[in-house]
């Protein structure tokens, strides 16, 4: 039988890991994949999908990026919002707070100047939800997404994301058209944190003008 990765089971996870260790959540820091690839972008606007406990999306409050947070899970993004206060207010009133589900929740169309969606499992089709988070990308802005691969390639053994569906190169390559996206990086890399396998890392740059469509 196939593990339901839904909400329930997300607000499960997230109110034992809180219980048990919530002072150590509150510190996790933010993704290294992530702040070495956009630390030196201008602050805009961005989106984390599927932000969790939130440590990117306090990253990038903190650097001046106005935020908004999407998840499923309401025990991790009022976790969240109280990291943030108590970081302080400048950072706090920064991020927008959104309780919403991914299978169906679509960001503005061209608003986002970074969209980010790291360690998701996807309920439904990859391609659609990377074509659907990619919509949500202004001309010249950035895509960034992070899925733990199930199976370790160096070993053949499954890792803790075994039995989730996550972002895969293939199947991101597959939603992003070569007229609309530069890719930066497509590639799996050895993960960086705990845990075993790798990382699909997609860092994806939408044109300000598509190209090989004239005429
Ligand atoms: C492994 S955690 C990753 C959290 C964070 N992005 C990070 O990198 O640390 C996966 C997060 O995705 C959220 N999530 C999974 N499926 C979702 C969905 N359909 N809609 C919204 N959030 C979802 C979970 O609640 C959880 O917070």
């Amino acid at each position: 039988m196939t593990a339901a990765f839904d909400r329930s089971f997300w607000e499960q996870r997230w109110s034992q890991a809180l219980r048990e260790h919530g002072d150590a959540v509150a510190k996790r820091p933010p993704n290294a994949r992530l702040t070495g690839a956009v630390a030196d972008l201008a602050p805009g606007v961005a989106l984390d999908a599927g932000c969790g406990h939130a440590s990117e999306t306090l990253w990038l409050a903190a650097r001046g990026w106005r935020v908004t947070a999407v998840d499923f899970a309401a025990s991790a993004l009022a976790h969240a919002r109280s990291t943030a206060e108590a970081i302080g207010a400048d950072v706090a009133e920064r991020v927008e707070w959104v309780e919403g589900d991914l299978a169906t929740w679509t960001p503005q169309p061209g608003h986002y100047d970074l969209v980010l969606c790291l360690y998701v499992h996807v309920a439904g089709s990859v391609a659609e939800l990377v074509g659907r988070m990619a919509t949500g990308v202004a001309p010249g802005g950035t895509l960034f997404l992070v899925g733990h691969r199930p199976v370790d390639p160096a070993t053949g053994a499954a890792t803790p994301a075994a039995g989730q569906v996550q972002v895969s190169v293939d199947d991101a390559v597959a939603a992003l058209d070569p007229a609309l996206w530069e890719l930066v990086v497509a590639e799996d890399r050895p993960r960086a944190v705990g845990g075993s396998g790798v990382d699909a890392v997609i860092h994806a740059r939408r044109r300000s003008h598509p190209v090989g469509r004239d005429g």
